[in-house]
């Protein structure tokens, strides 16, 4: 039997945060032995804000390594980097024609990255959804784990699939979100426990980055924002601040919720704070330490990228010939190159 097709990714905008490693890239770990997993660093997407050139290269190196140290298997999946497979822009064209403007207008991430980057609302930001749709129709994924912010995304992924396939018949599968229990599908900002932690948040303070030192992780959990009441409760109205603690620690050591209460019925938000301090820097420790062991050879890192994108561009190809073909377009003359000009 064939295993269900898993396709994420994530920007290489900012190094990725406790968040991004919670809400995704764990659940992305635990599917690869049963499911055909192919995860991809969507440099293409994190275009649509200005990013310095030396950098970014640096930046989506330092993706896919961590993608790795987090314990993506390029044995099992198929890791890669997405302008590397000039099909998704092809695609994400193609379905920006079965994409309506009002269905874009209604983003709600699109609605908050113009108003944070009013300087630059470029056309990219506007139609980013419809690369993602690109990303996901072209592999026939199954389903997408991803985190609740990106809900809304997966949503019009599927329309535009079954918009496509009522006036063209079956060619795409149409997705399913998969989005982890246990609170850690959002995880929250820990100076303002109201919205979710961000790379991109300026407030270091704000946010636990995967990669982040011992001492600072445990800094950054000690000064995290609380409030006056002084129980710990499951009040999300009330104690937001309290309740991503929780969410964090049960997340770290694999607790429910009401084991969690049960730990921390002492009530003392100072030991709730360094609890959980600790408990995720045991967690991201050993990733840290495998990611610099992966960051120092480069040609072995380029290999497994090179590689990954040989085995996604053949897959993205079959799919676009069917997409091709069932618009109407010759696939007579046309050439599709992998492998050619790898050294
Ligand atoms: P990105 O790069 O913002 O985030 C990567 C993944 O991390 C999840 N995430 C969170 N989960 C829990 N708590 C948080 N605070 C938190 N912050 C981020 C995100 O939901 C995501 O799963 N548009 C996508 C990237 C993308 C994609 C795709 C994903 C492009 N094409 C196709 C899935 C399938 C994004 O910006 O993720």
């Amino acid at each position: 039997m064939k295993k269900p097709i898993v396709f994420s990714g994530a920007q290489p905008t900012g190094q990725l945060t406790l968040g991004n490693y919670l809400g995704a890239l764990r659940q992305w770990t635990a599917m690869q032995a049963d499911h055909d997993c192919i995860f991809c660093v969507v440099d293409l997407h994190a275009l649509t804000v200005r990013q310095d050139p030396v950098l970014f290269r640096e930046r989506i190196l330092d993706l896919a390594a961590l993608f790795l140290a987090c314990g993506i298997d390029p044995e099992k999946s198929t890791i890669f980097i997405q302008s590397h497979v000039p099909a998704h822009a092809e695609l994400a064209w193609l379905l920006s024609t079965f994409t309506m403007m009002g269905e874009l207008d209604r983003m709600t991430q699109f609605k908050d990255k113009a108003r944070s980057h009013a300087q630059n609302v470029n056309a990219g930001l506007f139609t980013y959804p419809v690369l993602m749709a690109a990303d996901i129709l072209l592999y026939g994924t199954h389903k997408v784990p991803v985190g609740e912010d990106q809900k809304q995304h997966l949503e019009l992924s599927r329309d535009v699939a079954v918009r496509f396939n009522g006036l063209h018949g079956p060619v795409f599968v149409v997705p399913e979100p998969l989005v982890t229990g246990g609170g850690a599908a959002r995880i929250k900002d820990l100076q303002e426990p109201t919205k979710k932690m961000s790379k991109t948040a300026e407030a270091d303070l704000a946010k636990v980055m995967i990669l982040d030192e011992p001492t600072a992780i445990l800094k950054k959990f000690k000064k995290a924002v609380t409030d006056g009441l002084g129980v710990i409760q499951d009040d999300e109205t009330n104690q937001p601040g309290v309740v991503n603690l929780l969410n964090i620690w049960r997340a770290a050591k694999g607790a429910t919720m009401e084991e969690a209460l049960a730990h921390f019925s002492h009530n003392q938000y100072g030991r709730l704070k360094v609890e959980t301090g600790e408990a995720v820097i045991a967690l991201l420790e050993p990733i840290r330490n495998r990611f610099t062991e992966l960051r120092s050879d480069p040609a072995e890192l380029e290999g497994i990228l090179a590689r990954g994108a040989d085995q996604a561009m053949v897959r993205a190809e079959a799919m676009m010939q069917r997409v091709l073909t069932a618009l109407g377009l010759p696939l007579n003359g046309r050439r599709f190159v992998s492998q050619a000009g790898r050294s």
